[in-house]
């Protein structure tokens, strides 16, 4: 038995009709840039999430660099995020000239470690006129922790060291739409507790486009306004450029086909979960609980539909390697996220991690494998997975 990591083929059968109709009238207007397809869709998106801003814009990596450089941060500046995440965060702190600094995971949900995060205040930096200053006298701007497999970080712990330093507080929510938090003053969606929150729409998210897309929300009326012009080289009259920006706008086709979507995210979540409650029964059923490790479910009693969104379901065991290629063998796909940690990859070599320096994001990558979770897997799929698995472990 063959199986994917992910098949949204059935998912784009049960929608044709409707996706069709919905891009023949943006192809009929001609209208693809700026147009009425993405301000309906950002009006649904920001009253999905619960924001009263949501800006679209091209990809979920673009939403990070757009909020960046919305926020004027750059050379001097210092950006604390996780070490064990996709490269974007990384990446677009860098490209806008700031400084990566990363902060370990906790084992068991894989995001940023808050006790890690404070260790890392107390111990490296100091406050300078009321200023958050690292070892290295960069000025630390902003904390991005990002929601990792579609379980949101502790951000009642993220909010208080935000608060505390003054720190600009940007979720990566780029694999967690519609996850739910419950903060001390009550539930909150993912991206909607901090000052800016990025998604990404890439075409295996929960919510994906038939490209690259992307969104950010925001609470302050001033920043969606900077962050609107920023998409657009921030450009403010015709061709009078108030900063420098980039070409970050969500196109109408993708705007169109997301404003389908929207309204089925979260049966689709729900089915996730409940996939990967089933996956969970069965490795009890095979009886090898004690071989792997299996995601946690945190916030499970905490009365949040979507305490978890399952965009990944992630296992781990130090035979990591050897059991991917047996699935191989049984032609089942899996998938490593993410096979080095941020301060191992060869372009932050200049950063001057060392191995060791976050142990936790080490040996994840080492450890972790994503098994085949989509809305519409077969539980006969998932029996043959969890089958495969126990005979690797025989
Ligand atoms: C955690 C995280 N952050 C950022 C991104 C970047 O999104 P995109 O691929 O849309 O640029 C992704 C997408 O893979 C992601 O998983």
């Amino acid at each position: 038995m063959r199986v994917r990591l992910l098949d949204l083929s059935e998912q784009y059968r049960s929608l044709e009709k409707e996706i069709r109709v919905a891009t023949d009238e943006v192809l009929a207007s001609q209208r693809f840039i700026l147009g009425p397809k993405l301000t309906e869709f950002e009006t649904a998106a920001a009253e999905y999430c619960g924001a009263p801003h949501a800006i679209g814009v091209s990809s979920g990596t673009d939403a990070l660099l757009a909020v960046f450089m919305a926020l004027e941060i750059g050379l001097g500046d210092a950006v604390i995020t996780t070490a064990y995440s996709f490269f974007a965060n990384g990446g677009c702190i860098a490209r806008v000239g700031a400084t990566p600094v990363f902060i370990d995971i906790e084992p068991e949900t894989y995001n940023i470690s808050a006790s890690a995060l404070w260790q890392y205040i107390d111990k490296r930096c100091h406050v300078v006129e009321g200023k958050l200053v690292n070892e290295n006298r960069q000025l630390i701007r902003a904390l991005v922790p990002a929601h990792l497999f579609g379980l949101c970080c502790d951000m009642n712990e993220m909010l208080a060291v935000a608060r505390e330093h003054n720190l600009v507080l940007i979720e990566d929510a780029a694999q967690a739409i519609g996850a739910e938090f419950l903060l001390e003053n009550g539930r909150a969606k993912a991206g909607t507790i901090g000052d800016a929150g990025c998604f990404s729409f890439y075409p295996s998210k929960n919510l994906g486009a038939a490209g690259d897309a992307g969104l950010i929300v925001c609470h302050h009326d001033e920043f969606a306004d900077r962050l609107r012009l920023c998409r657009q080289h921030g450009m403010e009259a015709r061709y009078e450029h108030e900063f420098v920006g980039g070409n970050f706008r969500l196109d109408e086709l993708q705007a169109a086909i997301l404003k389908v979507k929207l309204p089925h995210l979260d049966s689709w979540s729900a089915a996730r979960r409940e996939a990967a409650k089933f996956y969970t029964s069965e490795f009890e059923r095979a009886d090898v609980r004690e071989r792997i490790r299996l995601p946690i479910e945190p916030y499970a009693k905490s009365g949040l539909m979507n305490h978890h969104i399952y965009h990944q379901y992630v296992i781990r065991t130090p035979e990591r390697d050897a059991l991917r290629e047996h699935l191989a063998t049984c032609e089942i796909e899996t998938a490593i996220y993410y096979p080095l940690a941020l301060h191992e990859q060869p372009c932050f070599e200049y950063l001057g991690y060392k191995p060791g320096d976050f142990p936790e994001a080490e040996r994840a990558a080492h450890e972790t494998l994503a098994l085949p979770i989509y809305p519409e897997i077969s539980r006969d799929a998932q029996r043959y997975v969890v089958n495969c698995i126990a005979e690797f472990f025989g």
